[in-house]
């Protein structure tokens, strides 16, 4: 089946998770498109009553990073008492936004807002609230050079660092997908992990052997990853033509790609449709190639460990002809962690989780639900009751909390 040049809605949904698209009409025609010159808090959480601060942070290697701090409601119901910092970290294709666009009601950023926690939201390099850099602009390569290890290790690390100086706190993590990949990487660094109280991992990802996913793994045998790379394309923008190309190369012919959300996703319970056009507002975000790349060596190789540059690169880059693994076992046991996992999660599976479980040290508190699917977790119209409110006593019960 050929992917048509205007996609579908349904399409569309796609994107937003794994795969982007392109010509998504809704997106072209919404006057209330995600504005070029304005920041996420002028955007989406102010007009929704919260106060919204923008900050930045510069990585080692110059990449200028956004956060953004939001309180609590001023006029609500909750009353607001200064609680401990809280760091939310988006996954791949996504940004700090994620977080915020469903209702006020049904949104992990509001919701902790309104429960008193000091939000902090986290936009990784490359994604639209975090384009900056020293000297390089987006349409150099160099710009595009990195893969989940640098979002570890100088995005995670600095924004960590910025949160905990300002805050003068150790801080809480709530990660979601390539943000627990992120975490599970960075915190296996003591300077990084002596600064986090507590972490909450939705959808937790360290081994992605086992992926599920028809459609991802027929991008991994196709080596789409690699194809990119040899065709120079090093911005991975879903948004842009070959984007579009891309995944027509993936479904024709050989998928079903009528309902690609779950084929890239796995079944979602609880995704409200009808918000799709809003989503698309803002996402999906770009990424890099080499990250791609990255991830679909994990999915090749079965392993957690940073980027492998094959055998004469890695003796150049890191000494040694193989890439080094990063070590669970190094995640301190005192570290306390909630994970949150779904039955229907083709991309987090099952298997996967248990390996992630069987090196940790220490014993996460866990959620299963076996209906939940991929962005559930996050996009879940029920997600408040059925995953948040969990995820809230979780942190609570860590005493940081003054009441
Ligand atoms: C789904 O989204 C629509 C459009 O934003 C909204 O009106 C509706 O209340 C949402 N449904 C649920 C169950 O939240």
């Amino acid at each position: 089946m050929r992917v048509p040049v205007t996609l579908s809605t349904s399409l569309c949904v796609v994107l937003l998770v794994f795969a982007g698209v392109v010509t998504c009409s809704p997106v072209e025609r919404n006057p209330r498109r995600r504005s070029q010159s304005k920041s996420l808090c002028a955007q989406l959480i102010q007009p929704s009553g919260y106060p919204c601060s923008e900050h930045s942070v510069q990585t080692k290697d110059g990449y200028v990073l956004a956060l953004q701090r939001v309180s609590a409601h001023t006029g609500g119901d909750i009353k607001a008492i200064p609680g401990p910092p809280i760091l939310l970290q988006h996954g791949l294709f996504q940004g700090g936004d994620t977080w915020f666009v469903n209702s006020k009601e049904q949104s992990l950023g509001f919701i902790l807002a309104d429960h008193g926690f000091d939000v902090w939201v986290g936009n990784v390099r490359g994604t639209h609230w975090s384009h900056g850099h020293i000297s390089f602009s987006e349409k150099d390569k160099e710009f595009w050079d990195w893969s989940w290890q640098e979002l570890a290790l100088y995005d995670l690390a600095e924004m960590i660092t910025y949160v905990y100086s300002i805050t003068n706190s150790k801080i809480f993590y709530v990660g979601h997908s390539q943000g627990t990949i992120m975490a599970l990487a960075a915190f296996t660094h003591p300077y990084i992990v002596e600064m986090v109280e507590a972490a909450a991992l939705l959808c937790p990802i360290s081994y992605l052997g086992r992926v599920s996913s028809q459609f991802v793994l027929r991008m991994v045998n196709l080596h789409l990853d690699q194809v990119l790379l040899a065709m120079g394309v090093h911005q991975l923008n879903f948004r842009s033509d070959i984007g579009v190309q891309l995944l027509d190369s993936v479904c024709d012919g050989h998928m079903d790609c009528s309902n690609l959300l779950s084929a890239i996703t796995g079944k979602n319970c609880c995704f409200n449709e009808s918000r799709v056009d809003f989503y698309l507002e803002y996402e999906p975000h770009p990424s890099s190639s080499k990250n791609l790349n990255h991830l679909f060596q994990m999915i090749r190789k079965g392993t957690f460990a940073k980027y492998d540059y094959g055998w004469w690169g890695n003796l150049k880059q890191y000494g040694r002809h193989q890439p080094p693994a990063f070590d669970l076992r190094r995640i301190p046991k005192s570290l306390p962690l909630w994970m949150g996992y779904g039955g229907n999660d083709a991309l987090a599976d099952l298997k996967d989780v248990k390996q992630t479980l069987k090196e940790l040290q220490s014993e996460p508190e866990l959620l299963y639900l076996d209906h939940y699917g991929h962005i559930d977790f996050i996009l879940s119209v029920t997600a408040r009751e059925e995953v948040y409110n969990n995820l809230i006593g979780f942190f609570r019960s860590s005493g940081m909390f003054s009441t």
